[in-house]
């Protein structure tokens, strides 16, 4: 009875917004008000889990399971480009109501935000040039790093060198980085294993290598929501255990990573 008030309410809003003639993605406006399209922060700038050319589509890992947990938990969702730090600003001011964007629960985010179940396993990889000979995370004492600022990433550099390291360099994003690489700006990027590894398929074995250091703790990803949004929290852990029980989740991670 409920849900069929919700899907005639959520066909009537959306109507309304098609024939208002735009259905405002960007900043808010007519989206922001409606209720019934749960609005979904990223940093699209992160492959293979999320990315985006241009102003083209966002895609990714994260993108395909955000958009198989709202189809299974039966709501609807706008994935936007925020950038990071904005993400998280976002979820505080309610521009949007959830952030997927390969982000590791960490103790200290747990304070200011609610998680959902771990989707994903992860850790730190460190990205070098070829002819390197950088082989532990030790190596790169006095060398200049480059990071994704407010990551865990940096967090790892950080704790192995210092708050205030002067030979660490943070970007707004993780390609920002990598192009200061490349340019030999700085000795080594680091960053979440996927996404290293995706970068020297990208660039080329030849170029550059990945180096592990056995001091990289295991992380895991969860999905963000504003604390205490309970509804909606719910509703996401419910359709990732539900995902991950009928083998989509494992359709999409063999999509993305193989076996
Ligand atoms: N997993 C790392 C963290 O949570 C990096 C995530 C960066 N994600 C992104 N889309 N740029 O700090």
């Amino acid at each position: 009875m409920r849900k069929g008030i919700g899907i005639l309410l959520s066909a009537v809003l959306f109507s309304s917004i098609i024939l208002a003639g735009c259905a405002t993605k960007k900043d808010g406006g007519e989206a922001s008000k409606d209720t019934a399209v749960v609005k979904v922060g990223t940093d699209a700038a992160y492959p293979p889990f999320e990315k985006q050319e241009g102003t083209g589509e966002i895609s990714g890992f994260d993108v395909d399971i955000m958009q198989a947990v709202a189809k299974a938990a039966g709501f609807k969702v706008e994935i936007r480009h925020t950038g990071w730090d904005p993400l998280f600003e976002g979820i505080d001011s309610g521009k949007v109501d959830a952030g997927i964007s390969a982000i590791t629960i960490t103790e200290e985010r747990k304070k200011k935000y609610d998680f959902s179940e771990p989707y994903f396993d992860a850790k730190q990889l460190i990205l070098v040039p070829a002819d390197s000979s950088v082989t532990s995370l030790k190596d790169l004492n006095g060398k200049k790093i480059g990071v994704q600022s407010a990551t865990t990433g940096e967090t790892v550099v950080q704790e192995a060198f210092g708050k205030t390291y002067p030979n660490l360099k943070g970007y707004d994003d993780t390609p920002a980085a990598i192009e200061d690489l490349k340019l030999g700006r700085v000795d080594a990027v680091v960053a979440d294993n996927g996404v290293v590894l995706e970068y020297v398929k990208k660039l080329g074995k030849d170029k550059f290598k990945v180096v592990e250091d056995a001091s990289f703790e295991p992380e895991y990803y969860g999905i963000i929501v504003k604390k205490g949004n309970k509804e909606l929290l719910e509703k996401i852990n419910a359709g990732l255990k539900k995902i991950r029980e009928d083998g989509t989740y494992d359709k999409i991670y063999q999509k993305y990573f193989g076996q």
